[in-house]
């Protein structure tokens, strides 16, 4: 009898555990997302920089292309030092896109072609313009004190990532990624009463941060949003070994998400998904950090991270296994729990039209692989019609990483006609380079033409749409 119980109750909480594991939105199972950067893709009102305007004038050809989800880089506001990645109000749209009605209205209308809209959720730190870090920064305590992370005094460096500062109260306080981009309070995971900045996960000062950054998402999601990709999400609770606490906090904002938005998703930028998704995301990436295997398919001497020998090269002499062996383990750890995603490239790294890896047919193979391969895809704005990565582009909006890795290469104007500006504005001047080249790929020719790239990603998508075995649940074996 005693066994029988024990049996029964295995069976019922794994049973449980698994169906809570499977309650993704039925839209995840075709989704195939296009991430959008906003600043680049279309500009609507002549000011050298796209806005949500211009964006919801292409939902036809978005719509026309097959995909069905769209995530777009930060829109809110911000003094735009690190592209939008610094927030300074997560509540208001920044003025140069639009207002909070212009994104109802793209909301709506992508929702009328059956399009989804993700946006960029950065919670683990905002600028230092933000109106909580100033009041964070006077000496008074008020109600931001502990909204961020200070040393007690301004003699107190524990280590590069505290930043020196001239503000009126006195310490140091940490940075999360650039130094004006300030951590937000979360907590540590084993905080060390001698270090009185370091605060318990549980304390008033995180505990706050975790109920701001939900009912940030709350905000949006009421509105119609369909999801978040996060932002660094590994990086909110400090000194996390096995990042355990950062674990649990994500599990519980999925749970509650999950209850309030069910059609909601989230999607982590993490790029270990036996983490995310196992915390609760239902979606992450491998690329260019994290689970190694993403720069061994992709990366050569040219582009933001530089490296040699790739898989999709045409001498065809690279190594699939490394890419392979981590998939499989990433693959065999997060099955039926979420997706693991291989975006074609992003806002940080390299498009596949990089360097010497440049004609249609290489980029036609790219794709093939990308667009048959289980897991969500992302396709990365551009890399549709074969956009090339810019090499030598000055430092636009941060795009210089502190290790002198340059990311504007990859952030160029989409392409879309013959016009000036290639039909991205009409501007004198535009707030990021397009790429000079006479022959550049644009959309108009593409279109036009039955054996561009343009057109194939636009066939393999059709495949994957009509064949379950090449979709986001198809198995894969590696010959
Ligand atoms: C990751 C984003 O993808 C990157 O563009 C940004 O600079 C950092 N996080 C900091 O938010």
């Amino acid at each position: 009898m005693k066994k029988f119980i024990i049996t029964a109750t295995l069976l019922l909480s794994g049973f449980i555990s698994i169906k809570a594991q499977n309650q993704y939105p039925e839209w995840l199972k075709s989704a195939v997302f296009y991430q959008l950067y906003p600043q680049s893709f279309k500009d609507s009102d002549g000011d050298g920089i796209g806005d949500l305007k211009g964006i919801e004038s292409k939902l036809d050809y978005l719509h026309n292309l097959g995909v069905t989800a769209i995530w777009m880089n930060p829109i809110f506001e911000s003094p735009f030092r690190d592209a939008g990645y610094d927030v300074s109000d997560f509540y208001k749209i920044a003025p140069r896109y639009g207002n909070n009605n212009d994104l109802l209205a793209l909301l709506n209308a992508a929702h009328k072609r059956g399009i989804k809209i993700c946006l960029d959720l950065v919670a683990g730190h905002t600028s230092d313009k933000h109106p909580w870090f100033k009041a964070s920064a006077q000496a008074d305590s008020n109600e931001f004190t502990h909204r961020y992370i200070w040393t007690s005094s301004k003699d107190i460096l524990p280590g590069s990532f505290f930043i020196k500062n001239d503000f009126p109260r006195n310490g140091n306080y940490l940075k999360n990624f650039f130094d004006y981009q300030p951590a937000l309070n979360y907590g540590y995971a084993q905080p060390d009463p001698a270090k009185n900045w370091q605060e318990p996960v549980t304390a008033p000062g995180p505990t706050a941060t975790r109920e701001e950054l939900k009912k940030i998402i709350a905000f949006w999601m009421d509105k119609g949003v369909d999801g978040f990709r996060v932002d660094m999400a590994f990086s909110l609770i400090k000194d996390d070994e096995n990042l355990v606490e950062t674990k649990k906090l994500w599990t519980e904002v999925r749970a509650w998400f999950e209850q309030k938005y069910p059609q909601g998703v989230l999607i982590a930028e993490w790029s270990k998904p036996e983490y995310s998704i196992n915390a609760g995301f239902h979606i992450d990436f491998m690329m260019h950090f994290g689970v190694p295997g993403y720069p061994s398919l992709f990366f050569n001497k040219w582009g933001t991270f530089k490296s040699q020998n790739p898989f999709f090269d045409k001498r065809g002499d690279g190594d699939f296994s490394d890419f392979w062996n981590n998939y499989k383990k990433q693959l065999e750890l997060t099955q039926g729990k979420g997706y693991i995603s291989i975006p074609s490239a992003n806002h940080d790294f390299q498009r596949p039209n990089c360097g010497n890896r440049n004609s249609t047919q290489e980029l036609k193979t790219v794709m093939a692989f990308l667009l048959t391969w289980p897991g969500i895809p992302f396709i990365y704005y551009g890399d549709e019609i074969g956009m090339r990565f810019i090499e030598n582009l000055p430092d636009i909006e941060g795009s210089i990483l502190p290790d002198g890795n340059n990311r504007a290469g990859t952030r160029t104007p989409m392409q879309w006609d013959k016009t000036a500006n290639a039909g991205f504005s009409i501007a004198q001047k535009i707030y990021i380079p397009i790429d000079p080249a006479p022959n550049r790929p644009i959309v108009e020719q593409e279109d036009a033409d039955k054996n561009s790239l343009l057109n194939f990603v636009k066939a393999l998508i059709k495949l994957r749409k009509d064949n379950p075995a090449l979709g986001n649940d198809g198995k894969v074996e590696a010959l």
